[in-house]
């Protein structure tokens, strides 16, 4: 999938170094669900982990990378968290430090929930960013997310608990 600079393609065994050097950034691992002191043995097993949602319909994992240069790797999306009965997923993302600023998040969500809605056929994407995340909550708002309520107290991550916003996508609401 590519829409200009950004592109969104399967997973490398090649990917692993780069993989590592971008999980280093704190604000990844504030964030996202990626552990502190991430290993070429984390990269791995997550890989693997990911090949097994991929066969069990749990996970739709992507790299982001560049338009022009596939093996530049930007960040990692993923939609997950299927209800197949109810036809929904969720989205969830991150983008090298080296990445941000220039739209590629963005494009990527677009791209990727495009792609749930016409192959996947989910009649509805959650999107969830912590209340003191305002650069993912602006990535959610300018694909066209909606933002539906703040769920208080909802995640857990080793800086505590979060308050999170979140935000829904039906078919037809994407913008750009
Ligand atoms: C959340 C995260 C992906 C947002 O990255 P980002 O670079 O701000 O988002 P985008 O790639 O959509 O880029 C938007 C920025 O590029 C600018 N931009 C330039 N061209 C653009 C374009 N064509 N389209 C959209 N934005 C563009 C925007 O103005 C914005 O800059 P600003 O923040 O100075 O206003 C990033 O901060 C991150 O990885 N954080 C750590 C992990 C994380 O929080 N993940 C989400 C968990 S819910």
């Amino acid at each position: 999938m590519r829409d200009g600079p950004t592109a969104l393609r399967p997973w490398r065994e090649s990917d692993v170094p780069a993989l590592v050097a971008a999980c280093q950034d704190p604000e990844i691992v504030r964030w996202t669900r990626v552990p502190p002191s991430y290993a070429a043995a984390d990269a791995r097993a997550y890989q693997l982990t990911r090949v097994a949602g991929v066969r069990a319909g749990t996970i739709a994992p992507y790299a982001i990378v560049d338009g022009d240069d596939d093996r530049r790797l930007l960040g990692s999306i993923s939609l997950m968290r299927f209800s197949w009965r109810h036809a929904r997923g969720e989205v969830g993302y991150w983008l090298t430090p080296q990445g941000r600023g220039a739209g590629h998040a963005t494009r990527a969500v677009r791209l990727i929930c495009a792609w749930g809605f016409a192959a996947l056929e989910l009649e509805r994407i959650d999107l969830r960013a912590a209340v003191d995340n305002p650069a993912s909550q602006a990535v959610a708002e300018r694909a066209g997310f909606r933002r539906e309520a703040v769920l208080r107290s909802f995640s857990m991550t080793g800086f505590g608990r979060d308050d999170v916003v979140a935000f829904g996508l039906l078919p037809g609401e994407l913008r750009g």
